[in-house]
């Protein structure tokens, strides 16, 4: 039987430095080398903690550590994602999206334009912290909108993640301070659509194969397919 595993810290595509002037060197380190490594350290304590009480027979405050835990794995996941729907404009990040990503948007926005309004404004109205992202939801063959909370709560379960957006106060102030919009603004420059579409090709192609299985809609969201 294979090993249980653990969770890991990404490395970054690109240098700390290299998503300027939308995050500053300083901003970008703080966020991945210690948000992000705290989320998978807490995540990865918690899961020793719920190994050792199986293995000991013992029962602790499941309540507790599996919300916690779903706040912590889902912290990780999201920012995997986020780190690689960003690249520096001189590796393409910015722009317009080109293939099927962009068939989908223009397909239920009406236009590139009308999504990137809606994307910005499901964003600056994230109360507290939260994300803004793009799901595919393959039943109503549409991509969907959502605001998740802290890392987990009010989204829907079981859609694949096509775009995230952190838009936490810690992946932000440094650099804008309160001006949140603006940073949301900024973000636009830095999409990475050669990423977006891939994640929409492999969505579409395992969906002609998954949506005929039975998915837990409680955790297929939470595990990477990438
Ligand atoms: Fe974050």
């Amino acid at each position: 039987m294979a090993e249980k595993g653990f969770y890991s810290l990404p490395d970054l595509k690109y240098g700390y430095g290299d998503l300027a002037p939308f995050l500053s060197e300083q901003l970008l380190k703080i966020h991945h080398d210690g948000h992000h490594r705290k989320y998978v350290n807490q995540a990865n304590a918690l899961l020793e903690k719920l190994d050792k009480a199986r293995e000991e027979g013992t029962m602790g405050s499941m309540k507790c550590d599996i919300q916690s835990l779903a706040f912590n794995v889902g912290g990780h996941y999201l920012h995997s994602l986020f780190w690689e729907n960003m690249a520096p404009t001189y590796a393409g990040g910015g722009g317009e999206p080109g293939g099927l990503i962009a068939d989908l948007l223009e397909n239920e926005f009406g236009s590139f334009d009308r999504f990137k309004k809606e994307f910005t404004e499901v964003a600056n109205s994230v109360e507290s912290s939260g994300w803004a992202v793009l799901v595919m939801c393959m039943e109503a063959n549409r991509p969907l909108l959502m605001q998740v909370k802290d890392h987990h709560l009010y989204s829907i379960p079981g859609f694949r993640i096509l775009m995230v957006l952190d838009v936490w106060e810690h992946a932000y102030y440094l650099d804008y301070q309160n001006d949140k919009a603006k940073y949301n603004q900024t973000f636009w420059d830095v999409v990475n659509w050669i990423e977006i579409d891939q994640r929409a090709e492999d969505i579409a192609g395992a969906g002609k194969v998954e949506s005929r299985k039975a998915v837990n809609p409680a955790t297929a969201h939470i595990i990477p397919k990438r």
